[in-house]
């Protein structure tokens, strides 16, 4: 892993993601989140803060160990304990049928092999349990789908991995629960190419 993954990009993501209107996304989000959890994509841990106070652990997948050192000053000021994991979510170390609720916010547009990401999520997860998603990706408009396509390729590099273009929810029904909540909305004052949100539940049947 190189430099900028590692110590610069780690920074800038936890500067853009963390003011308080996407805060506020994402304490909706998590509101549903109890029992086992698993969160994906756990970066510099800024959910933390936006659990439920009813929940006391977690576990947590990331593949860079830049973001996990960002962590450690949210995981010590909160209240829950984080089991943190460094791994890919292409191949996680659970077994099947693990977790009650599994979270992914703003990480399934940076997963080199989202499928395989999300056919593990689905494996891991239990019958009944839900998977809780709040991720940017391809707008529902033409003219800024123009732009996502052809800003993908630097967004990659500037954002480690980031894809503009990605449609979620396509994505997310290639397994098969049952999206039981979805919606799709830009969040106001940003540009458009980055703010097109997708939020939902999925919940494995
Ligand atoms: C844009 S950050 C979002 C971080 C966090 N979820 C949030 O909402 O602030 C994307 C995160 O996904 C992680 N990531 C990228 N590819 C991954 C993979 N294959 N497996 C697990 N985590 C991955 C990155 O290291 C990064 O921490």
């Amino acid at each position: 892993m190189g430099i900028y993954s590692k110590y610069i990009f780690p920074r800038i993501m936890d500067s853009a993601l963390s003011g308080r209107v996407i805060a506020r996304y994402r304490q909706n989000l998590l509101a549903q989140a109890q029992g086992n959890i698993l969160e994906i994509g756990f970066g510099t841990g800024l959910n933390l803060p936006n659990y439920p106070k009813t929940v006391k652990k977690i576990a947590t997948i990331d593949v860079n160990p830049g973001m996990s050192s960002l962590a450690q000053a949210r995981i010590k000021a909160t209240g829950i304990e984080v089991a943190q994991h460094l791994l890919t979510a292409e191949k996680m170390p659970f077994e099947e049928n693990s977790f009650d609720t599994i979270v992914s916010t703003w990480t399934l547009c940076s997963i080199a092999d989202v499928e395989q990401a999300l056919s593990e999520v689905y494996r891991v997860l239990k019958p009944g349990g839900q998977f809780l998603f709040l991720e940017h990706g391809l707008s529902n408009e033409s003219k800024v789908q123009f732009w996502q396509n052809h800003l993908n390729r630097l967004q990659n590099i500037l954002g480690d991995g980031c894809h503009l273009n990605r449609s979620i929810t396509k994505l997310v029904e290639k397994q098969p629960w049952q999206i039981t909540q979805e919606q799709q909305f830009y969040i106001k004052d940003m540009p458009k190419a980055v703010s097109y949100m997708y939020q939902g539940t999925a919940v494995k049947t």
